[in-house]
C-alpha cells in the first residue's frame, strides 16, 4: 500500500468508528430510556401516568406508536402530543421497534413440551 492509500485507509476507519460511536447513546438511570434525540419529549410527557419501562415492553413500528399513542389520547386522557409528535414517533420508532428490543429480556423462553402441565380433560 503506497502512502497516500494508507491515510485514505485511516481516514475511513476513523471515519466508521465515529458513526458506530455516534450511534451508542447513554440510558438514563431514572427513566430506563435510551437518550437519543426526542428523549426529553418522551421523558416529560410518557412518565406522567405510568412509567416509561412500558415503553420497551411495547416495540413497534411508526404506524403501530401512532396508534397507541392515539389509544391514550382517545380513551386515557392523554393531551394532543401537537408539534411533539414527529419528534416521538421519530424517537419511539428508532430506538423502541420490534427488531430494536430485545424482547427475551421480558418474556421467557416457553417450557419444552415435556414439562408443561397436562392439558385439561374436556
Ligand atoms: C394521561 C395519562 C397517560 C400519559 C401521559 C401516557 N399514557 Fe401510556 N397509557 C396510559 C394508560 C391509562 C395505559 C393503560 C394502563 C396501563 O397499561 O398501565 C397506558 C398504556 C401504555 C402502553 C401499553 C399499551 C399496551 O398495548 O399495553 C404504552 C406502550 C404506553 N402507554 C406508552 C406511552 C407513551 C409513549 C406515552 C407518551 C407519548 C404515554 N404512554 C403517555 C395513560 C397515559
Amino acid at each position: 500500500m503506497d502512502k497516500a492509500a494508507k491515510w485514505i485507509f485511516a481516514g475511513l476507519a476513523l471515519t466508521l468508528s465515529g458513526m458506530a460511536a455516534a450511534k451508542e447513546y447513554p440510558v438514563d438511570p431514572k427513566s430506563g430510556l435510551i437518550m437519543a434525540p426526542g428523549w426529553e419529549q418522551v421523558n416529560y410527557q410518557c412518565n406522567a401516568c405510568h412509567t416509561s419501562s412500558i415503553i420497551p415492553q411495547n416495540p413497534g413500528n411508526r404506524k403501530v406508536w401512532r396508534e397507541t399513542i392515539q389509544w391514550m389520547v382517545d380513551t386515557q386522557g392523554l393531551w394532543d402530543l401537537s408539534d411533539t409528535w414527529d419528534p416521538v414517533l421519530d424517537y419511539l420508532s428508532t430506538y423502541y421497534g420490534e427488531n430494536e428490543v430485545d424482547m427475551s429480556k421480558f418474556r421467557r423462553m416457553p417450557l419444552p413440551a415435556d414439562q408443561q402441565p397436562p392439558l385439561p380433560q374436556s
